[in-house]
């Protein structure tokens, strides 16, 4: 069944938002948009060289407007954000105008980190372990805020947990 719900999903880097994402929008036969490939297509640039080079606040401001640009032209069903957009007060408020649910992938810290580890993506907020554990735990009490809260079992793959949200949310 496909209401046309739409969802972001929120989480810390290494959570799994990209590819839960892309498993939900198979299951649902829908469109889905990731915001980090989005900002790069757009700003020609990687967001590990925006950061490198323009600092974390300067990607910030890309980050908001083109989380807008994005809410503004696409009506994919699933949209998976990057791991700070969550974070920025405009962001949460743009996508609550829009009607769209939040839900919040959330996983231990370890877990996290061995697919930030294991993966290609260059991440400049979690190039430090010490620093990478004390933001996962200053986000916790936003990502808090989504509407709803994904607790992600080590045994459960991404399929498992798009299945899941699927079964959960969409049914
Ligand atoms: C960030 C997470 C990254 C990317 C950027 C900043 C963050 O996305 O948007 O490096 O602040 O947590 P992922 O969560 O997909 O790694």
């Amino acid at each position: 069944m496909n209401d046309g719900k739409r969802v972001v999903l929120t989480g810390f880097m290494g959570v799994g938002k990209s590819s839960v994402g892309r498993h939900l929008a198979q299951i649902l036969k829908s469109e889905r948009m990731d915001l980090d490939f989005f900002i790069e297509k757009n700003e020609k640039r990687k967001i590990a060289d925006i950061i490198d080079a323009d600092g974390e606040a300067a990607y910030r401001v890309i980050e908001s407007k083109n989380l807008y640009h994005l809410l503004e032209k696409s009506t994919a069903q699933v949209i998976s954000l990057g791991g700070g957009t969550w974070t920025i007060d405009a962001n949460r408020e743009l996508i609550k105008s829009k009607g769209l649910t939040s839900i919040w992938l959330e996983s231990t810290f370890e877990h996290c980190w061995y697919n930030i580890k294991f993966s290609h993506k260059e991440r400049p907020l979690a190039r430090d372990k010490a620093k990478a554990i004390k933001l996962f735990e200053d986000r916790k009490k936003i990502y808090c805020l989504a509407d709803w809260h994904f607790v992600i079992k080590p045994e459960y793959s991404s399929y498992d947990i798009a299945q899941l949200i699927y079964d959960e949310y969409f049914c």
